[in-house]
């Protein structure tokens, strides 16, 4: 509680600090030049505009906030968790009542690069206009004709439940001068243009960091950048070149694969990621992949060292491989093969020796499903065991899972699960 409050003063405090700079004359441009924008009245977009705009809307993953589960498409109504409260995202359909049907370009340019509404009201972070901000104006400006294209939604916005002092939207302005860097993309001179569209597409409207970059109390990004994060229920893997956590064993191949079908032959995506390959990096073609690839085996990342791998003869680990056998064997094969496309492999699969255990207690507490993509039809599921096994179980085959095989990783504890059984709300064992 103390912590929390204390957080809560932070922003308060830095809130009005940041209203004083701000007023003091912080005036970088925050859109662009009134004859580069298209008038309201201006006619209707060339379908080619539109089909763009579309693929940028897949690369932004507009979808996976603005419509909600069963909903219509961009509709809003899709509540985001976050450490502060739910916060709703909006309805984006042309609706003029509901939707942001009277909006003009400039208003659609300012909310999504610079986190502003129409109102002037500063908008909250969960909308990743920290990232989008890297957007050029060309891909906006198609992005805009293809929101114009759709179909108005009638349908008004969910409130928030955001609490004190996080309910104040000025509070918004302290964060975006600690955090929001208004700038667009610059290129980096010396690397190649593939390279330089990779990390467009990853920084930019891909928003990758969004969840792969740790958060610092306040919610900025820390200077870890895409070295792993823990999300509400999860963990978001390092997606560096780093050999022991991030992709290092991983070909550029193996990343496209992934990104592309949502499983190769070692890693399956599900979770937020699942839902991020089957809205959005699915649809990406090759050669938007191979540059993410290309951008991401460039990165050094974190530089972790590998610990030495528990003995296997503890008794711990002798559990483990007891509680293997009997339940995840018929899957997850033998040797943590897994099955190529299906069931991920514990072997040679970074995630599982993510420093967080996270994902791993999650996925036998709640069970999963993987993507499914166009490439890729069959969602392979993983049931859950939060019913059958109890916490010494489950952490004990987890244990043995990410110190086997080649892995080495932190064990994880009877009372990090019993916490995540609450957490998830998972069952018990009968
Ligand atoms: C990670 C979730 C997320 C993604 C992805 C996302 N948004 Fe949002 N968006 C939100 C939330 C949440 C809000 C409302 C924030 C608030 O109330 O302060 C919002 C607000 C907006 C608004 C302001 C609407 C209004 O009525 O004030 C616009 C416009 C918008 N988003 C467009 C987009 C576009 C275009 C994309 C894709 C390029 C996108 N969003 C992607 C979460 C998201
Ligand atoms: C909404 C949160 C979210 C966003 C946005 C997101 N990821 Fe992920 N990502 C995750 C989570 C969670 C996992 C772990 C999934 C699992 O274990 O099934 C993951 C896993 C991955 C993996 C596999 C890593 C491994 O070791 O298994 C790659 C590669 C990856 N993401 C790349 C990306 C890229 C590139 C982007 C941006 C285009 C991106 N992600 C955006 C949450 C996200
Ligand atoms: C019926 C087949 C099946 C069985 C049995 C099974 N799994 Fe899975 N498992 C899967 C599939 C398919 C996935 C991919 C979908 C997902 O991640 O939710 C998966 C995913 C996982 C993940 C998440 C990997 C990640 O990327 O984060 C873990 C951890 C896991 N299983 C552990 C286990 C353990 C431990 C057992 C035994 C107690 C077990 N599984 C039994 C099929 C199975």
């Amino acid at each position: 509680m103390k912590s929390k409050l204390i957080a809560g003063l932070a922003v308060v405090v830095v809130a009005g600090v940041g209203a004083a700079l701000y007023i003091n004359g912080n005036t970088r441009a925050d859109d662009i030049a009134d004859n580069q924008l298209r008038a309201a009245d201006s006619p209707a977009a060339e379908p080619g505009q539109i089909r763009h705009g579309a693929y940028i809307a897949v690369q932004g993953d507009c979808a996976a906030c603005h419509t909600a589960p069963g909903g219509k498409a961009f509709a809003g109504g899709y509540g985001l968790q976050t450490p502060f409260g739910v916060i709703n995202a909006t309805n984006i359909t042309p609706d003029r009542d509901t939707g942001i049907g009277n909006w003009t370009e400039r208003d659609f340019f300012r909310a999504v690069r610079h986190g502003k509404r129409k109102d002037g009201q500063l908008l909250y972070p969960a909308m990743p206009y920290n990232a989008y901000v890297k957007m050029s104006d060309s891909d906006l400006h198609d992005l805009w004709a293809y929101m114009r294209s759709l179909e108005p939604v009638k349908q008004a916005p969910a409130p928030n439940t955001l609490g004190f002092p996080y309910n104040i939207r000025l509070a918004m302005l302290g964060w975006n001068l600690l955090f929001f860097q208004n700038a667009p993309y610059a290129p980096v001179a010396g690397q190649s243009a593939q390279w330089n569209r990779g990390r467009y597409l990853v920084d930019g409207a891909g928003h990758c960091a969004a969840c792969h970059t740790a958060k610092n109390a306040l919610g900025g990004d820390t200077s870890a950048y895409l070295q792993g994060a823990d999300l509400l229920g999860g963990h978001a893997p390092e997606i560096t070149n780093d050999a022991h956590l991030g992709l290092g064993t991983w070909s550029s191949e193996q990343i496209q694969r992934y990104l592309k079908d949502g499983s190769n032959d070692t890693a399956v995506a599900a979770g937020a990621m699942g839902e991020a390959v089957e809205h959005s990096t699915q649809y990406l073609n090759d050669a938007d992949l191979a540059d993410i690839a290309l951008y991401l085996k460039s990165l050094p990342g974190s530089g972790t060292q590998a610990p030495a791998a528990l003995n296997a003869s503890s008794p711990v680990m002798q559990r483990g491989a007891q509680v293997y056998e009997n339940n995840c064997m018929a899957c997850h094969n033998v040797h943590g093969e897994g099955i190529n496309g299906m069931v991920p492999a514990f072997a040679n699969n970074p995630g599982m020796r993510a420093s967080s255990g996270a994902n791993l207690i999650s996925a036998v507490l709640k069970g999963g499903r993987a993507a499914a993509t166009e490439s890729n039809v069959t969602a392979a599921g993983m049931p859950s065991f939060g019913w059958k096994l109890n916490d010494n179980d489950i952490a004990a085959v987890l244990t043995y899972v990410r110190n086997s095989w080649g892995n080495a990783a932190p064990g994880v504890a009877a009372e990090q699960v019993a916490k995540a059984r609450t957490a998830l709300k998972a069952s018990n064992p009968l």
